[in-house]
């Protein structure tokens, strides 16, 4: 049981917004014509704080409360903020910083090493190569916040895993 008030309103708006920052970070220093650039996490890094005057301004011309754009914007401001990064976080950021994670594993975690890979030209057998190495980063200890978050997370895990084993049994099988 939680023994502090949530705001709906204020995560689910957060959701929207948490990544508008994305909108203003210079991709050229993320993605070469072969793949991520060497400086690609620091620019990437950049996004939650580019997201706060945005933010900030779309909520304004929408006439929201002062109250309730600073809080929005605090959570678009430590979405990324994993750990022990900040101190005493809100349920409202814990919860956002969860979904965005969860929101990576099972299904879509199987699928976007493909995607990725072919706004690369890469060869499908390295996105396979890649998920037979890579464990999804949700299942590292400290990334997500909440008890709930971690049964959510297990399943999706799950999930990815058993596709990424039956995919490796097919390529694997003599009839390939
Ligand atoms: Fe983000």
């Amino acid at each position: 049981m939680l023994d502090q008030e949530v705001s709906i309103e204020i995560v689910l708006v957060a959701s929207i917004l948490h990544d508008i920052g994305k909108t203003k970070i210079d991709v050229s220093k993320i993605f070469s014509p072969t793949g991520k650039t060497f400086g690609s996490l620091k620019e990437w890094k950049k996004h939650p704080e580019f997201g706060v005057p945005i933010a900030h301004k779309i909520l304004t011309e929408m006439g929201h409360s002062k109250e309730f754009i600073e809080k929005v914007c605090h959570l678009v401001e430590y979405h990324d903020a994993r750990g022990d990064e900040i101190k005493n976080k809100s349920i409202e950021l814990q919860v956002l910083q969860d979904a965005d994670l969860i929101a990576d594993c099972g299904f879509a975690g199987f699928i976007r090493p493909f995607l990725y890979g072919s706004k690369f030209s890469r060869q499908i057998i390295g996105s396979i190569k890649y998920l037979q190495s890579e464990i999804n980063r949700v299942a590292q200890d400290g990334m997500l916040n909440l008890e709930v978050s971690k049964i959510i997370a297990e399943r999706k895990i799950e999930l990815e895993q058993k596709l990424i084993k039956e995919m490796s049994q097919d390529i694997n099988c003599d009839l390939l």
